[in-house]
C-alpha cells in the first residue's frame, strides 16, 4: 500500500516538457534517454501505422519519450514541395504534395517576396500533412554545371543563394513548422558523395561556400541545419567542431539543432562533440556509442546535455508537441495556382529575335521534342515530389488554345510510352524519381511535311538529373547528335518557309547553348518548373505573363571554360582504389581540389574578360527598361545606401530584376572584377511607369576574407557600384569612397588552411 502511494508520488512528480522547464526535464532524463533523443528512429522502430506521428514516405522521425510528453517529430524531404507517399495502405485518400518549381528556377525569379509567398504555401502542406520540419532549402553553390543536384540548389553566387534561401525559410516557418538548411557544407558533387573530401582554401570557403548559409542563417533563423555527407579538408562536416560550433554557432549565432544527412556514419561520438545534435536517420548502434562514450569519459556528459537541451528547445516549437490537429487536406488547388505563378516568374527569356514572342496570330503549332510529353517537373532523388499530376507542354499549349499537329503529338506520346514500358521491362533502376527518355530522330521528309500544316515550330529540349549521380559532358551538357540534328532540320525547314522556331529548355542545370543558339528565333529557359509547368510555359509564350527571370549562373561557351572543370568528376573516376584517409586516393573520387579557389562562375569570367554564351544575371523581357539616377551614399560608419530609378520604356507591362555589383578599390587583396552585393525586383511597371529601388549595404558585406590575417577586411577607397541588367552591363554606375578600412574578427576555424 505504502509502495503504491510512493510510486504514484514519483509518477506525478515526473516533469512533463513545457517551453519553460527544459532544464528540469533534462535533469530528470537518464543517460539512455538522452542518447535516444539524439538519434533518429526510422531504421528500427517507426511509429505504428495510423499513429498521428507516422507520415508514410517522410524521410525520418525523431524519437518520442512519452514519460516526459516528448512526441516523435516528422521530417519529410523538400525542397520543391513536401515529399511523402501519395497513397497509404488501408486508406482510399491521396496525400499528394504540390510540385513547385525547383530551386534553380525560383532563384531565377530574383524575387524574395515571390519565393516567400510560394514557400508559405509549401509550409502549409508540411503543417497540414502532419510534419514538423521540411528538409530544405538546399543551398550548395553551383560550383560546376555538372553537379547532379544543382537543380535543387540556387546559384553560383552566394548572395543570391543566401537571400533566396532566407526567403524560402521565412515562408515555410511562417506556418509554425521548421526548415533544415542543407547540405552544410561544400557538398558540390554527387560522385562518391558520402566520402569525397572537398579540399578548399579558407578564403573560398568563407566567401563562396559558406557565405550563402551565413546570410540565410543570420537573416531567417532556420530551426535546423543538415550537415553534409562529405569531408571538408579531411574531416567529415558532421564531425567538424570548426564548422558546426565555431563558425555556425559562435560566429553566426545559430541556435537551432544540427542533424546529419541520412548517413549513419561511424564517428557518432565525434559528431556529437562537434555539435551535431541529431544523428539521422538513426540506428541503435549510434545510441549505444553515445552511452558508452559518456560512461567511458570519451564524451563529456555536458556535451551530450548541451545537444539534448537543443533538441528539447526544438521539440517545444513543433506542431506535434503543440498537439496541432492537422487536416491531411491542404488546399492543393490554391497551391497549384501559386506553383504556376512562381514558375512563370522564374522562366528566363534568352533570345527573342524580331519579337517572335509573345506569339501573335499563331494557331497551329508543330511541337517537337519528346520532352514536350515526357516533361520534367523536377529532378530525381529525395528532391522529387510525389505530385498528383504534371501538366506537360502538350497539355499546356492545348489548354492555351493552340492546335497541335496531331501526327507529331501522337508519335511523341507513343514513343515515350513505349520507351517507359521498355525501361520498366528492362528493369532499369530509377532512383526515387522520374526517368528521362532520350530524344528520338525524325526524318527530314517527315519534318518538311509538317511545315505547311503549322504556323510555327517549338522544339523542347529536356534534361533530368538528381541525387546520387553527376551529369556528363557528352550527351548531357552538350546536346546529343539527335537533338542537334532535330534543331538543325526543324529550323532549316521552317526558316525556308519563312516560319519561326522557338526552343524551350526544360532543364535543371546548365547545358551548352553557344553552338546552336543561332538556329532558333527565340529561346525560353523554362527550367524544371513544377507540376504546372506546361501551363506556365504557355503563359509566357502567349504573353499572359511577361517573362522577368534572369540567370542565377553563367552559361559558358564550353564546359572546360569553368576552372572547376579541371577538378570535377566527369565519369572517368575509378571507384575502389582508395588511399589512406583518401589522401592518396583517386582524384575527384576520394578527394576534390577546389584549386580554382574563389574563381567560381562569373567571378572568373568577368575578371578574365572571357566570352560566355549568356552571362550571369541575363534575361530578356517583352518590354524594355531604362535605368537612371544612380545614387550611392555612405554614412560616417561606411553604411551604404544606393538607389536607381527604373523606367519601363516599352509597350507592355513588366518587372525588372536589378542587380547591384561592386568593384572594390584597386590594391590590397586580389578581388573579382565585380561581385553581386544586392538585388531587387520592381513591381509590375506599366509602360512609361518608373520605380526607384533602394539598397542598403553594410561595410561588412563589402569585406573579403584575408587568409593571412584570418579576418574579414573592407578596404578604404573608391568603390564603383553598377546597377546592372546582368553582370556584363556596366552602363549605369556611381562611385562612393569609404574613408575608413574595416576588419572583422572570426574564430580560428580552418585558419590553418590557406
Ligand atoms: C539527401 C538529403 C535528404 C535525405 C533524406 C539524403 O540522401 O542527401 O538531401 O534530405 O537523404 O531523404
Amino acid at each position: 500500500m505504502l509502495g503504491a502511494a510512493l510510486c504514484a508520488v514519483q509518477l506525478s512528480a515526473q516533469p512533463k516538457l513545457t517551453a519553460d522547464n527544459i532544464e528540469e526535464v533534462l535533469g530528470a532524463m537518464t543517460l539512455e534517454e538522452k542518447a535516444e533523443l539524439c538519434v533518429g528512429l526510422i531504421h528500427y522502430a517507426p511509429p505504428a501505422a495510423g499513429s498521428r506521428n507516422y507520415v508514410p514516405g517522410a524521410a525520418g522521425n525523431t524519437k518520442a519519450i512519452p514519460r516526459f510528453g516528448i512526441p516523435s517529430t516528422v521530417l519529410p524531404d523538400g525542397p520543391a514541395g513536401i515529399r511523402i507517399d501519395p497513397t497509404r495502405e488501408g486508406s482510399d485518400r491521396t496525400y499528394y504534395g504540390t510540385g513547385f518549381p525547383v530551386g534553380t528556377a525560383i532563384a531565377s525569379s530574383w524575387d524574395v517576396d515571390l519565393v516567400e509567398n510560394m514557400t508559405a504555401a509549401m509550409g502549409n502542406e508540411v503543417l497540414e500533412y502532419g510534419a514538423d520540419v521540411i528538409l530544405s532549402p538546399a543551398m550548395n553553390i553551383h560550383r560546376n554545371p555538372l553537379c547532379g543536384r544543382n537543380f535543387e540548389y540556387y546559384s553560383e553566387d552566394p548572395v543570391l543563394t543566401g537571400k533566396i534561401g532566407a526567403a524560402y525559410i521565412r515562408g515555410i516557418q511562417s506556418n509554425g513548422v521548421g526548415t533544415s538548411v542543407k547540405h552544410f557544407a561544400v557538398n558540390n558533387q554527387e560522385t562518391n558523395r558520402h566520402e569525397n573530401d572537398s579540399r578548399v582554401d579558407t578564403r573560398a570557403l568563407r566567401e563562396i561556400y559558406l557565405k550563402g548559409f551565413e546570410i540565410a542563417i543570420k537573416e531567417a533563423g532556420p530551426w535546423t541545419v543538415m550537415s553534409s555527407y562529405n569531408k571538408l579538408n579531411g574531416e567529415y562536416t558532421q564531425q567538424s567542431y570548426d564548422l558546426l560550433t565555431r563558425i555556425l554557432r559562435d560566429e553566426w549565432g545559430f541556435d537551432g539543432i544540427v542533424m546529419t544527412d541520412w548517413g549513419s556514419k561511424e564517428g557518432t561520438v565525434k559528431a556529437a562533440a562537434a555539435g551535431n545534435d541529431l544523428m539521422m536517420p538513426g540506428n541503435e548502434t549510434e545510441v549505444q556509442r553515445l552511452i558508452d562514450a559518456v560512461k567511458s569519459g570519451e564524451l563529456p556528459e555536458a556535451d551530450l546535455d548541451r545537444n539534448v537541451k537543443r533538441m528539447l528547445e526544438y521539440i517545444v516549437k513543433t506542431p506535434h508537441f503543440k498537439g496541432y490537429k492537422y487536416s491531411d487536406a491542404p488546399d492543393l488547388k490554391a497551391h497549384a495556382k501559386v506553383a504556376r505563378a512562381a514558375a512563370t516568374e522564374s522562366m528566363v527569356l534568352l533570345k527573342n529575335e524580331d519579337g517572335v514572342l509573345p506569339l501573335k496570330g499563331t494557331e497551329k503549332v508543330a511541337l517537337f521534342g519528346i520532352s514536350s510529353v515526357d516533361f520534367v517537373a523536377g529532378g530525381t532523388g529525395s528532391g522529387n515530389v510525389n505530385k498528383a499530376y504534371v501538366v506537360n507542354m502538350v497539355q499546356g499549349l492545348e489548354n492555351a488554345g493552340f492546335t497541335l499537329v496531331e501526327s507529331l503529338k501522337d508519335f511523341n506520346q507513343k514513343y515515350v510510352d513505349f520507351q517507359k514500358l521498355n525501361m520498366r521491362i528492362g528493369g532499369e533502376s530509377i532512383l526515387l524519381g522520374e526517368s528521362k527518355v532520350p530524344e528520338t530522330g525524325l526524318s527530314k521528309t517527315y519534318i518538311n511535311s509538317l511545315v505547311p500544316e503549322s504556323d510555327l515550330a517549338i522544339v523542347v529540349i529536356g534534361r533530368n538529373a538528381g541525387e546520387g549521380g553527376d551529369r556528363r559532358v557528352d550527351n548531357d551538357f552538350n546536346l546529343t547528335e539527335t537533338e542537334r540534328q532535330l534543331l538543325n532540320d526543324v529550323t532549316t525547314a521552317y526558316h525556308l518557309a519563312g516560319k519561326k522556331v522557338v526552343a524551350v529548355m526544360n532543364i535543371g542545370g546548365v547545358i551548352e547553348t553557344a553552338s546552336w543558339k543561332n538556329l532558333a528565333d527565340a529561346i525560353l529557359l523554362a527550367w524544371q518548373p513544377g507540376q504546372e509547368g506546361g501551363d506556365a510555359v504557355a503563359d509566357v509564350l502567349t504573353g499572359k505573363v511577361n517573362p522577368s527571370g534572369k540567370l542565377p549562373m553563367t552559361f559558358p561557351v564550353a564546359y572546360m571554360d569553368h576552372p572547376s572543370s579541371y577538378n570535377f568528376p566527369t565519369g572517368l573516376e575509378t571507384p575502389g582504389r582508395r588511399g589512406r584517409n583518401g589522401s592518396e586516393g583517386v582524384k575527384n573520387w576520394d578527394y576534390t581540389d577546389y584549386a580554382e579557389s574563389i574563381w567560381v562562375g562569373y567571378r572568373w569570367f568577368t575578371t578574365q574578360d572571357k566570352a560566355v554564351s549568356y552571362p550571369f544575371g541575363y534575361g530578356l523581357s517583352y518590354t524594355t527598361f531604362e535605368y537612371s539616377k544612380p545614387v550611392v551614399k555612405a554614412d560616417r560608419d561606411g553604411n551604404i545606401t544606393a538607389s536607381v530609378t527604373v523606367t519601363n520604356t516599352g509597350k507592355v507591362a513588366g518587372k525588372e530584376a536589378v542587380q547591384l555589383y561592386v568593384a572594390a578599390p584597386a590594391g590590397g587583396m586580389e578581388k573579382p572584377a565585380r561581385e553581386l552585393k544586392a538585388f531587387d525586383k520592381t513591381k509590375l511597371l506599366a509602360p512609361g511607369e518608373s520605380e526607384t529601388l533602394t539598397f542598403s549595404i553594410t561595410p561588412y558585406e563589402l569585406a573579403s576574407f584575408n587568409i593571412d590575417a584570418n579576418e574579414w577586411e573592407t578596404a578604404a577607397g573608391s568603390y564603383t557600384f553598377y546597377f546592372s541588367k546582368n553582370v556584363n552591363d556596366l552602363s549605369t554606375s556611381a562611385k562612393v569612397s569609404l574613408k575608413k578600412a574595416g576588419s572583422y574578427e572570426v574564430t580560428d576555424a580552418y585558419a590553418h588552411i590557406k
